[in-house]
C-alpha cells in the first residue's frame, strides 16, 4: 500500500522510519517532510492546508492511507475531507480533535463524565476571570482555550502573575487561541505522558514517556515544545497505567462516542500523578514530539498494522509489544530557541552520530542547502538512543550528540536526570 504522511518534524521522521520498515508498505510519501524523511520517503511539494491538493496528490499517486502527524491539520478537518473523498486516514475528525483544539471542551467533558482533572472555570471576559482568581488565590493556572503551540499555559505562583496572564491572553497576546481562557487549580505530583491508540470504541494502551519542557538544565527557563524525553516513565507502573485506562482514557472514549463524535487516532494524555492518583492535565490528539521518537525506538510490532487497526476498528483483537530497553532522546535546538531561532547554520557529523549502535538521529528542523545540511527551525535534530537502563541510554545519546558538529545549536545536558538519579539511588542501595 502507498501511504502519505503529513508533517515534517522529528515526530514525523520517527513515524516515517517505523512505517518504512512495514511489510505492508509499497511506497511512503511525505508532505512536506525534511531531509531525514527524504531518505525513506518521496517528498510531496503540496500545501497541506489545501485539502483538495492533498486529495489530488493521493489520487495521482495511488495513495490509500494517510497518516497525520501534527494537530493543526486535524483541527482544520483534514481527516474529515480525506474520509469524504474515500481515503482512509489515521487521525481524528475535526469534532474529535476538539479534545486538543479546545481546553474548555475537554474540561467540560471531564466534568460531565467524572474524569479526574483539576477544578476549573471557563471565561471569555477578563473581569470575571480575575474575580475567580482572586477568590481561589495562587498558585493557580491560566490557559488559553485554543491551540497555542505549547505556549498557552501560565502556571502562576503569585496572584499578580495570574492576573497579568489573563490580561495578556484576553487582550489578544495569544491571538484567537486566547479569546477564551480556562482557569484551573494548581496540581502537584509527577508528570507523565501516556499514549493510547483508539478506534472510536476500543483503546489500546501504548507506552509511557516523560519529557522535559523547560529549555534549561535542571528544568529551568522558559517552556518549549520539549527538549528531550525518555520511555518508559518510571512513575507509570502497571497499576497506574490500568487506573489511567479505567479512570481517564476509556471514559473519554465512551463520552466521545455518546456525543456522536467518536475518537479515532492516538490519544496523548498529559497526566499529573497526584497523591489521589492520575489526573488529566490535557489531551493531545496526536503523538508527542519528541515523545514519538522514543516510542518508535521501543515499538516491536509493525506500526502500519497498528495504525490501520485503529482506522478499521480492529483494536479489540490487537496488542502492541515493546522492547524492554529504555529509549531516550535529546533535542538539539538552534541558538535563540524558544525565541527567534537562528536559521541557516551548518550542521556536520550527523552520519557519524547515527552510525553508533542503538542510536537514531531524527531530523526536525533541517533543510539541504547546496548539498549541506543546515538548521531551519527551532528544534532541529532529535538524537535518540536505547539502552538497558536510562543511564545507559543517556550516555549513548550524549555520545552521539558529541559527534555532531554544530556551533549554531545547543541542547540540554541532563535529559532523564530524575530517572538517572533514581537508578543511581537504587544501585547504591544494593
Ligand atoms: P499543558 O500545555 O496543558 O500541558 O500545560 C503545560 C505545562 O503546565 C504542563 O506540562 C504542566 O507542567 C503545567 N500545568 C498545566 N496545568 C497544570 C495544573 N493544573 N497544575 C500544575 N501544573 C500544570
Ligand atoms: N512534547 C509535547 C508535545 O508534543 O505536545
Amino acid at each position: 500500500m502507498n501511504v502519505l504522511l503529513i508533517g515534517g518534524g522529528g515526530r514525523e521522521h520517527a513515524l516515517a522510519w517505523a512505517l518504512s520498515a512495514s511489510p505492508l508498505l509499497s511506497r511512503l510519501h511525505c508532505a512536506p517532510g525534511n531531509p531525514g524523511i527524504a531518505e525513506v520517503a518521496t517528498l510531496a511539494a503540496i500545501d497541506v492546508a489545501d485539502h483538495a491538493a492533498v486529495i489530488a496528490y493521493c489520487r495521482d499517486h495511488q495513495i490509500t492511507f494517510v497518516v497525520v502527524g501534527p494537530e493543526a491539520p486535524l483541527v482544520a478537518g483534514l481527516a474529515d475531507d480525506l474520509n469524504a473523498a474515500g481515503i482512509r486516514v489515521f487521525g481524528p475528525s475535526k469534532a474529535a480533535a476538539q479534545l486538543e483544539g479546545s481546553k474548555g471542551f475537554t474540561k467540560d467533558l471531564c466534568r460531565e463524565f467524572s474524569i479526574p482533572t483539576a477544578a476549573y472555570e471557563r471565561f471569555t471576559a477578563p473581569e470575571p476571570a480575575k474575580d475567580y482568581i482572586r477568590r481561589v488565590g495562587a498558585p493557580i493556572v491560566v490557559k488559553a482555550d485554543g491551540l497555542a503551540a505549547g505556549k498557552g499555559v501560565v502556571v502562576a505562583m503569585t496572584l499578580g502573575e495570574a492576573l497579568d496572564a489573563v490580561d495578556m491572553m484576553v487582550s489578544g497576546g495569544m491571538g484567537e487561541a486566547g479569546a477564551a481562557v480556562v482557569v484551573e487549580a494548581f496540581m502537584t505530583g509527577e508528570e507523565a505522558s501516556f499514549f493510547a491508540l483508539c478506534d472510536g470504541e476500543t483503546a489500546l494502551a501504548l507506552a509511557t514517556a516523560q519529557d522535559h519542557k523547560r529549555v534549561g538544565d535542571g528544568d529551568t527557563g522558559p517552556n518549549t515544545g520539549g527538549m528531550g524525553a525518555y520511555s518508559p516513565a518510571p512513575v507509570m507502573t502497571e497499576a497506574m497505567v490500568e487506573r489511567t485506562m479505567a479512570e481517564i482514557i476509556r471514559p473519554t472514549l465512551a463520552a466521545m462516542r455518546a456525543r456522536g463524535t467518536p475518537f479515532s487516532g492516538v490519544l496523548f494524555a498529559g497526566l499529573m500523578i497526584t497523591a489521589e492518583g492520575p489526573k488529566l492535565i490535557e489531551y493531545n490528539c496526536r503523538f508527542g514530539d519528541p515523545e514519538c521518537q522514543v516510542l518508535m525506538m521501543r515499538l516491536k510490532d509493525d506500526l502500519l498494522t497498528l495504525l490501520l487497526g485503529a482506522v478499521d476498528g480492529q483494536l479489540r483483537t490487537m496488542s502492541a509489544r515493546w522492547y524492554d530497553d529504555v529509549a531516550l532522546t535529546v533535542v538539539m535546538a538552534a541558538n535563540g530557541y524558544p525565541g527567534a531561532p537562528e536559521k541557516g547554520t551548518l550542521i556536520r557529523g550527523v552520519e557519524r552520530a547515527r552510525a553508533l549502535a542503538g542510536v537514531e538521529v531524527f531530523h526536525a528542523g533541517t533543510v539541504l542547502k547546496d548539498g549541506d545540511l543546515v538548521a531551519n527551525g527551532g528544534r532541529v535534530l532529535t538524537v535518540t538512543a536505547s539502552g538497558a537502563t536510562v543511564t545507559e541510554a543517556q550516555a549513548r545519546a550524549y555520545a552521539a550528540v558529541d559527534l555532531i558538529d554544530w556551533p549554531g545549536g545547543f541542547c540540554r545536558r541532563d535529559i532523564g536526570w530524575q530517572a538517572v538519579a533514581r537508578e543511581k539511588a537504587a544501585g547504591d542501595h544494593h
